[in-house]
């Protein structure tokens, strides 16, 4: 590119990414698998809330979602023309091990193993999250996370999949997100099974962790040495809103709830002391047991890290049901000025450095990867067949420059999944936010990559983009 920079007057830099940097994209099971009720599959958490009036908008549910469960071939041709290196999917527990207890059931395995050949055939590794909020409607009957029995079916359904798939999969992450599996849940609701239950929500946070630590003995027990083995957390880059002691105590707050109650168990083996002392008009831990937090530590080969917005905290108060146990009285998340996305979340890049460089200082020796990163706009196919999503590439551009800076400035950051590789049901907004790079026609299921997917396609050819020169900003 030899064009001058509209307002700098500069070159513009082409940004280069190592050499065996992983580019992907990410999508997740009932996002975009549909067939909801085939080949023995049964319900989900998800399958059950959606189809509960008023819990999803527009009363969209997962039945069909982009049909992936039958379009899969053409999904995974349309990857091997962006030129990925990776792609990131989650397993449907209620596929594989329906009802969540009992053998492995070989026709929920052969989606998977024809998706692992497919991808393979195709040049692409695969990436594969076995919990991405799909529990088995049963196991939730049975109590759900808060229930300690959850963490134990966790584990033996870790090991059914990965004796069916080990030789297959290169990297293996247990849990996306519990901070919204838990917190989403069973907190405040908005998510599946749309409890809120403040106390149970943190037992159903340690009981993810300890799931994740024993899905991690039984991973390793499966899988060949090779098998890098991973944790997605959506961790909150938080920033007080002033420096006042009372907005870092609000802040300190919320990094106890959102990132180190899952960070200092994993990483260190134990509970974040302020942590417990914030919570304990709600409880006591006495649902941890000696042994879970060795059980949680057990080694990770990378953290998987999900960043879409900072999260920005003043004290003050915010209602309850809440996401944030116990914090509901001392928090507030004040609205600042700026770019929004479709989803009314922030466009703010420097919340990704500030959360990759805080991870280097963190946990230094953990390789890091950036497993989801994108947004949501209001896209059309126009009249010439064409979706022009000059914000969205505007984002990724801001995002990926983030990840480049930090990276220079030590972060150990070996890949990148952009989320997503298609419009999907996006979990209680449904169809009506889309986050894809491809766009999605739910009548026809007609698949149009949006010019952010030949943005993309010429991002990982030239192995980094034109960087964006205001960081934090757009480009
Ligand atoms: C994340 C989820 C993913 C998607 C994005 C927008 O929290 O992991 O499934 O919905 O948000």
């Amino acid at each position: 590119m030899t064009a001058v920079d509209a307002r700098t007057g500069t070159p513009p830099t082409q940004l280069r990414f190592p050499d065996g940097f992983r580019w992907g994209t990410a999508t997740a099971a009932y996002q975009i698998e549909g067939a909801a009720a085939e080949d023995g599959r049964t319900p989900s958490i998800w399958d059950t809330f959606s189809h509960t009036p008023g819990r999803v908008r527009n009363g969209d549910t997962g039945d069909v979602a982009a049909d992936h469960y039958h379009r899969m071939r053409a999904d995974v041709a349309l990857m091997k023309r962006l030129g990925v290196s990776d792609y990131r999917f989650s397993v449907a527990w209620p596929r594989v091990q329906p009802t969540g207890r009992g053998p492995a059931h070989q026709k929920g395995l052969d989606f998977y193993r024809r998706l692992t050949d497919e991808l393979l055939g195709a040049g692409i590794r695969p990436v594969a999250t076995l919990y991405h909020w799909d529990l088995p409607q049963e196991l939730e009957d049975a109590g759900g996370w808060p229930q300690r029995e959850s963490a134990d079916r966790f584990a033996r359904y870790a090991q059914l999949t990965a004796e069916a798939l080990g030789d297959r999969v290169a990297t293996w992450t247990t849990l996306n997100e519990p901070w919204c599996a838990a917190f989403l849940g069973y907190a405040s609701g908005e998510h599946a099974p749309g409890r809120t239950e403040p106390a149970a929500a943190l037992r159903a946070a340690h009981h993810l962790n300890l799931a994740h630590g024993r899905a991690v003995q039984a991973l390793r027990a499966a899988l060949p040495p090779s098998a890098e083995i991973s944790l997605t957390l959506n961790l909150h880059a938080v920033r007080p809103l002033t420096r006042s002691d009372a907005d870092r105590d609000a802040a300190r707050r919320i990094d106890a709830l959102g990132n180190r109650i899952f960070l200092d168990p994993v990483f260190h083996g134990r509970l974040p002391q302020d942590l417990v002392r914030d919570t304990e008009a709600l409880t006591d831990w006495s649902f941890v047991r000696d042994g879970d937090l060795r059980t949680a530590r057990e080694p990770i080969d990378s953290l998987g890290v999900n960043y879409y917005a900072p999260t920005v905290v003043a004290a003050g108060t915010c209602p309850a049901p809440s996401p944030w146990p116990g914090a509901e009285a001392h928090v507030r998340f004040p609205r600042l000025p700026g770019p929004r996305t479709a989803m009314d979340w922030p466009v703010d890049a420097e919340g990704l450095y500030e959360l990759l460089t805080g991870l280097r200082d963190r946990l230094p020796d953990v390789p890091l990867l950036v497993t989801e990163n994108g947004a949501a706009y209001e896209d059309h196919v126009d009249p010439a067949g064409r979706v022009r999503d000059p914000e969205r590439i505007a984002y990724l551009r801001a995002h990926l420059t983030a990840v480049h800076r930090a990276m220079a400035r030590g972060a150990d950051v070996r890949g990148y999944f952009l989320w997503s590789l298609l419009d999907n049901f996006e979990w209680a907004y449904g169809y009506g936010k889309r986050f894809g790079i491809v766009h999605v026609d739910f009548g026809t299921q007609r698949r149009t990559p949006k010019d952010s997917a030949r943005w993309y396609a010429d991002v990982i050819a030239r192995g980094g983009p034109i960087a964006c020169d205001t960081p934090g900003g757009d480009a």
